[in-house]
């Protein structure tokens, strides 16, 4: 991990690099001399600083987005295996629920806000059982159950499509993350206390960390 920082890091700072002295060396008799010349394509005089600018901007959001990253995959780390891992995000949705479920009518911002974090939070969760989980889940000779877990991440999908297409401001939103609230709960109920114990019994020690180390890496990519 810290690999892939540092060569991000380098990689950051060579461009920001080049293209500050681009606008001064444009035109020059320097072009076409190695790695310096990249500054010099065809950008216009003065084109430099405000592409440094970018450069610069861009940079502080990677920075950010990968400090957040490795804060989120940390606080995963500490919660243990793969399915203690998942029971903990259906915790976390569940409890974004409860929010939705006590704003009213009017408070339509907060509404929105909250449905965002869900989808981000549901999104992340259903790629990691996806891409990680459920494939394992066909290979232990557990196809029903994945294929039923996966057909009803479609449907909560769908739920978050019509919350978006209703509106905030809706008299049936309540009604409908209740009932959303209900499919995700009785999802992560089978998960939790069927599917996932009786696949992990099966599992030895090896294989357990080996799924877990794979949950956190997309976990990682998805945050
Ligand atoms: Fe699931
Ligand atoms: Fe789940």
């Amino acid at each position: 991990m810290a690999t892939r920082t540092q060569s991000r890091t380098s990689n950051r700072s060579s461009s920001s690099r080049s293209s500050s002295s681009g606008g001064n060396r444009a035109g020059s008799s320097n072009r076409g001399s190695g790695s310096e010349n990249r500054s010099a394509f065809s950008w216009g005089e003065g084109a430099g600083p405000i592409i440094a600018a970018a450069l610069g901007g861009a940079a502080i959001g990677f920075a950010a987005n990968y400090g957040r990253k490795f804060l989120m995959q940390g606080m995963e780390a500490t919660v243990g295996d793969w399915d203690e891992i998942l029971a903990a995000e259906h915790d976390m949705a569940l409890a974004i629920f409860d929010k939705m479920l006590a704003t009213d009518q009017t408070q339509t911002f907060k509404r929105k806000m909250l449905l965002m974090k869900l989808t981000h939070a549901l999104d992340k969760h259903s790629h990691q059982e996806e891409m990680v989980v459920y494939p394992a889940l066909r290979e232990a000779n557990e196809a029903v159950s994945a294929d039923q877990l996966e057909g009803e991440h479609g449907y909560i999908k769908t739920f978050i499509f019509e919350l978006n297409e209703m509106g905030a401001d809706s008299p049936t939103w309540l009604e409908k993350v209740r009932e959303f609230r209900e499919l995700v709960s009785r999802h992560a109920h089978m998960e939790e206390e069927e599917v996932f114990p009786r696949f992990k019994r099966d599992l030895d020690e090896t294989q357990n960390a080996h799924i877990t180390s794979l949950v956190n890496r997309d976990g990682f990519w998805m945050a």
